[in-house]
């Protein structure tokens, strides 16, 4: 590809048109219009305000992803003009991510899992064999569905969405909400592309959704991820299968907006005093005292303060956040809207992957819906407090998940991590103080907000167990417990818990107590609660094989240890897949001597925990000997 400004009008009409229908049209021949204009004339000023939207990169290379299928070098070229953006570093931001491809390809893309949990369950590309030239087929990692495993995702570009009008509110009028998610101020439409979510996949299932996307069956309800759904002793999961999504006015009428309006009945240092006296800490994996963070956040000088939603989700095994986005979303719009009072921000963003449409259509609805109420928007609430959300899809790229990389994916760069310090509370997104949440640990306010004292958790289930799901819990449960609930197999290799970058317990470990404590002291992890259960019959050196592949392809490849240590141990595990003892010997010490690099020298999380699912396998399950 030439990396240099063309000729504009290289670009086709369909690629100009969602451009322009993200960014409205070109006005001047600055920005890749035909005319040239009297703006034209003052350069310094046109490119100044074209620069300042460059946050637009990733909607506006959506937008055309979306429409046409691929980024040709004529649509690159033109977003980079509207934008100012120099052509080198959009190319660089369009091949960072997974989703996108600068190459011609098929207008239909599926992708396939073949992560843990779908592989646990026969997941493979050859679901996929034989659907012709048509379909552009795609290996992915986790796809977040884990318990309907395997599951794929067909994309269909330039295709009519699904017209997923929301039912109306039950016993009310419509809100004057928008009915189409085309209308639901999610930056790069997300309004042309057809998607169809197939799990279990099927070959016949893959095949009805790829011929016709649009009229694939209906997932099921959230609420089937859920098998406690309704127990009355859920808090966060409580409205899921209660609920019906798409209406504000159930949900007020079960509960919502009562903890929103306690915290401005008692105001933004008592709503950060509560969060700390009730020790919530972060469910993104790092446990980090969440009081602290908003507490830091909102005595920063330096203004605005901005609110990161981080609904990334895409540790393999994790689907929790999912099923609360869309069996309850908007109990996490209200919380941000605490979070963000809270901590003196007027504008939150919502950092969503790409690969969860009906999370991403839910969300929009409810936001939309909030803001026509009054919930959102310039007065919340009638209180003098101006607040609202914008939602941003993410493109297929685990790293973005990491708190200083989501920055950059929103500003429009490589979703590379920053160093740290300085950390978010001080610098964060567009340099300014910027407090960012998961998904869980947001929910979590409502309930201390409300009064409801008992704190829980909630753990993604799969792999081979009878009921996989989400499950919540109270802290203090055992692993044993948890896997009783969900049926366990009869004869069991080993549980992943935290995912990926977490690690192996054995069977005979059940007894570790589920809390940040009691599994640090067993020399494991909660992270994002991933608890991924391995009958006896798995092939434990092909699930190392499998993270470590993962953790190479995600490596943003920007610090050294981690862009080699990932290769180099995805090749020793490679040598020794099928050897054991001293066959093995010599590349064990050399995946110790790589992990120890990557664990002390990496920028990152990625880079540090790459190592810790194998050396546990080897450590504790006794892999390989
Ligand atoms: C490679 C990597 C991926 C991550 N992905 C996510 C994610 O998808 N969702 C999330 O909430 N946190 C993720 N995190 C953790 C975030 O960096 C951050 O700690 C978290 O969003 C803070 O929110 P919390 O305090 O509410 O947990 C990831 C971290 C790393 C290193
Ligand atoms: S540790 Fe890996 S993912 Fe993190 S910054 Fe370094 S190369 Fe990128």
């Amino acid at each position: 590809m030439d990396l240099k400004f063309a000729d504009a009008a290289k670009v086709s009409d369909d690629e100009r048109a969602a451009v322009d229908g993200l960014l409205g049209p070109a006005g001047t021949g600055w920005e890749g219009g035909t005319e040239r204009t009297d703006e034209d004339l003052r350069w310094a000023r046109g490119g100044a305000a074209a620069r300042d939207r460059r946050d637009l990169l990733l909607p506006a290379l959506h937008a055309v992803n979306d429409r046409v299928g691929w980024l040709s070098e004529g649509a690159l070229d033109y977003i980079c003009r509207r934008l100012t953006v120099p052509p080198a570093e959009a190319y660089g931001v369009a091949t960072f991510y997974s989703m996108f491809s600068v190459k011609p390809r098929a207008s239909k893309v599926l992708h396939v899992c073949t992560d843990l949990a779908c592989a646990a369950r026969g997941g493979s590309t050859a679901l996929a064999e034989g659907l012709g030239p048509d379909v552009a087929v795609q290996p992915s990692p986790c796809l977040g569905l884990c318990e309907r495993a395997p599951a794929a995702l067909l994309l269909q570009a330039g295709a009519p969405s699904r017209g997923s009008a929301p039912p109306a509110p039950r016993g009310s009028a419509p809100d004057p909400a928008p009915q189409s998610p085309a209308g639901l101020g999610v930056p790069g439409g997300a309004e042309y592309y057809a998607t169809a979510v197939i799990a279990p996949a099927g070959v016949e299932a893959v095949v009805s959704a790829v011929n016709a996307p649009q009229h694939a069956p209906d997932e099921p309800p959230a609420a089937a991820a859920v098998p406690q759904a309704g127990d009355p002793g859920l808090v966060l999961l409580k409205r899921v299968g209660l609920v019906d999504p798409t209406s504000l006015d159930d949900y007020r009428a079960n509960g919502g907006y009562a903890a929103l309006r306690r915290a401005f009945a008692i105001g933004p240092a008592a709503v950060i005093r509560e969060v700390t006296d009730a020790g919530l800490l972060g469910r993104g994996g790092a446990a980090f005292p969440t009081g602290r963070k908003w507490q830091a956040t909102a005595s920063q000088p330096d203004h605005p303060h901005y609110l990161v939603c981080n609904a990334d989700e895409s540790e393999p095994g994790t689907f929790k956040d999912r099923v609360l986005m869309e069996g309850d979303p908007y109990a996490l719009i209200e919380a941000m809207t605490i979070a963000g009072y809270a901590i003196g921000a007027h504008q939150g963003y919502l950092y969503l992957r790409g690969e969860y449409p009906r999370a991403l259509e839910r969300l929009g609805n409810a936001i939309a819906r909030a803001r026509a109420r009054g919930l959102l928007g310039e007065d919340v609430l009638g209180q003098g407090y101006a607040f609202d959300i914008e939602i941003r899809r993410g493109a297929g790229a685990y790293i973005c998940g990491e708190e200083t990389a989501i920055f950059n994916s929103i500003e429009g760069y490589r979703g590379e991590p920053r160093s740290k310090p300085p950390f978010p509370v001080e610098k964060g997104l567009f340099g300014k103080p910027t407090a960012v949440n998961n998904v869980e640990t947001l929910v979590n306010v409502l309930p201390i907000l409300t009064g409801r004292a008992e704190e829980t958790k909630l753990f993604c289930l799969s792999g081979n167990v009878g009921r996989p799901g989400v499950y919540e819990l109270p802290f203090g449960a055992t692993l044993r417990e948890l896997i009783e609930l969900a049926g366990p197999p009869g004869a069991m290799r080993a549980v992943l818990l935290g995912g990926a970058a977490g690690s192996f317990v054995r069977p005979d470990e059940l007894d570790i107590t589920l809390t940040f404590e009691g599994t640090r002291a067993a020399g494991t992890t909660l992270g994002s609660g991933v608890v991924l259960v391995l009958g006896d019959t798995v092939e434990l050196p092909r699930i190392l094989l499998r993270i470590a592949e993962f953790f190479r392809d995600e490596s943003c490849g920007q610090c050294v240890p981690c862009r080699v240590g990932t290769v180099r141990q995805e090749e020793a595990l490679h040598r020794i897949k099928d050897r054991t003892g001293a066959d093995a010997a010599d590349d064990i010490v050399l995946l110790r001597e790589v992990g120890r690099a990557m664990r002390d020298a990496s920028i990152c999380g990625l880079g540090q925990t790459a190592w810790n699912a194998v050396e546990s396998a080897i450590d504790r399950l006794g892999a390989y000997e």
